[in-house]
């Protein structure tokens, strides 16, 4: 599949967070100082969408039972050991952002 655009950049403001669909996959777009971070938009916890949860410097948190994560690596900031959520390379060109789905950075 590739690079594919998922939204336009214009609709992602600074510090904030939105859901868009690809296929099946809901997919988290986070936007901080201006660089975009892409991540599947299911919490490992429970399922949850992360969606609407709250966004403070690069932690999003979970709104159901409180588990925060890491943005930029999809790892939980009490256990960088732990099961990450699965985070896409992304990038933004001509007011676009493009994801790439099909292989997570952060798994093996
Ligand atoms: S489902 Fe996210 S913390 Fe429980």
């Amino acid at each position: 599949m590739g690079f594919v655009e998922v939204a336009k950049w214009s609709e992602l403001s600074e510090n904030t967070c939105i859901a868009k669909t690809v296929g099946v996959i809901s997919i988290l777009l986070c936007r901080k100082n201006d660089e975009l971070y892409a991540l599947e938009n299911q919490c490992p916890h429970a399922g949850s969408k992360l969606s609407g949860g709250c966004f403070k410097g690069y932690v999003i948190e979970c709104p159901a039972h409180g588990h925060k994560f890491d943005v930029r690596s999809g790892f939980s900031i009490k256990n960088a050991d732990g099961f990450p959520i699965p985070c896409f390379n992304s990038y933004v060109r001509d007011g676009s952002v493009w994801v790439d789905l099909t292989k997570p950075f952060n798994f093996k």
